[in-house]
């Protein structure tokens, strides 16, 4: 048995628009009825976890699962400039109260990809004003935080999301490789960042990180390839987790790894498993990109914020999650302070541009009735939790 660390945060992730439905306030939502879109469908209902959300965290605690960890949307709190939804406000701070009446530990994500339309209608991440914009977003989210909160992340996967700049062909495109980022949304985002810590720091005890997409690149062993590979790999990854001076956690998500050749980034080669979004069937990934993260970032606490597979072959999900987790006992073998696992996703889920059907979820739903039916990884992942171990 390997066991992990007592207090180890064992978990599932969502993100509001991925499950809530009817963000129709968000800046993706007109994007996926834009006519002509090639986003695979809208968002619509999706797991109609806004009203359900309570019956999703039960779930949860039910499993054997101590954490959750689940975004709340700016678009909801803020719908129009200068306008606070209290109603949203205290949607989410109910969410929170419900987490501790099952006994689950929340960990709360500021922003996960959506902003308000009027944000983006405003200049976006290029305004000028768009730090204090995210800046006093944080400030009407605090009740949610206030108190029972010990783990925020304030912007999910800012790497990603430098790209996603791009608008609707570069959510294409980051669904099917990585474009270049935009450097000017880079420096916003890391900015907003810090502006949204200082004002998280009014309340005592909050523990404070980004969350940073860190596919396991590789070079392969060809000329050429291992400048490429910093070329590559700085931009997207590297840049984020060396600015996290004075973050209390650094959250890790990882999926795949992409071999760089000279040339650049290869397709997944033919004779690998490959998983529903295409990517490579690779456990390890996790593990690689905590120690990456550990030593970028000069030894900041690492939270695997997010790792899993879409998969239709739920025995395949067992099977990643176990590779990884061992790969992540490695981590912590080897030293390394790792606060928990915190498995994608809760949910099957509305998987942006390419629609519903990558499933990455613990727990299916019914498209007609939103009936939830935990799968067998979530009662394995369950048990793993509650014993604390892992069979190896
Ligand atoms: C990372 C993103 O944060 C999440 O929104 C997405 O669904 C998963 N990766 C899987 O692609």
């Amino acid at each position: 048995m390997l066991t992990f660390p007592q207090g180890f945060l064992w978990g599932a992730a969502t993100a509001a628009h991925q499950i809530e439905g009817n963000n129709v306030n968000s800046n993706w939502w007109p994007k996926e009825h834009a006519e002509g879109t090639t986003m695979v469908e809208p968002s619509g209902d999706a797991a109609d976890s806004f009203h359900r959300y309570r019956e999703d965290i039960k779930l949860l605690a039910d499993l054997g699962l101590n954490s959750y960890r689940f975004s709340i949307e700016w678009a909801r709190i803020e719908p129009e400039r200068g306008f606070t939804s209290r109603s949203a406000v205290d949607h989410y701070r109910r969410m929170v109260d419900t987490c501790h009446e099952f006994g689950i530990e929340p960990i709360v994500t500021l922003m996960h990809f959506t902003v308000p339309r009027w944000f983006e209608n405003d200049g976006f991440w290029r305004a000028k004003d768009a730090a204090d914009l995210f800046a006093h977003y944080t400030e009407l989210a605090l009740p949610v935080v206030a108190e029972g909160v010990n783990y925020v992340c304030t912007i999910n996967e800012p790497n990603i999301a430098a790209m996603l700049a791009g608008g609707e062909d570069a959510a294409n495109l980051v669904a099917h490789g990585l474009p270049d980022p935009d450097l000017q949304v880079a420096d916003a985002l890391l900015l907003s960042h810090q502006r949204s810590r200082e004002v998280l720091s009014q309340v005592s005890g909050l523990k404070t990180g980004w969350t940073i997409a860190t596919q396991a690149f590789v070079a392969v062993e060809e000329e050429g390839a291992a400048e490429k590979l910093v070329e590559y790999g700085h931009p997207r990854e590297d840049w984020y987790l060396e600015n996290v001076k004075g973050d209390d956690f650094v959250g890790v998500q990882a999926y795949t790894r992409t071999f760089i050749g000279p040339e650049g980034p290869r397709p997944v080669a033919e004779n690998v498993e490959t998983t529903l979004t295409g990517w490579e069937f690779f456990p390890p990934a996790a593990g690689i990109g905590v120690r990456a993260a550990w030593e970028l970032t000069d030894h900041v606490p690492v939270m695997v914020t997010e790792n899993g597979i879409a998969t239709a072959d739920d025995s395949r999900r067992i099977a990643y999650t176990q590779g990884a987790l061992e790969g992540l006992h490695a981590c912590i073998d080897d030293g390394i302070d790792l606060l928990g696992y915190l498995h994608w996703s809760a949910l099957d889920n509305y998987e942006w541009a390419s629609g519903f059907k990558p499933t990455f979820g613990l727990i299916a739903w019914d498209k007609q009735t939103f009936a939830r039916t935990p799968k067998p990884s979530a009662s394995w992942l369950g048990e793993v939790a509650r014993r604390n171990g892992l069979e190896a």
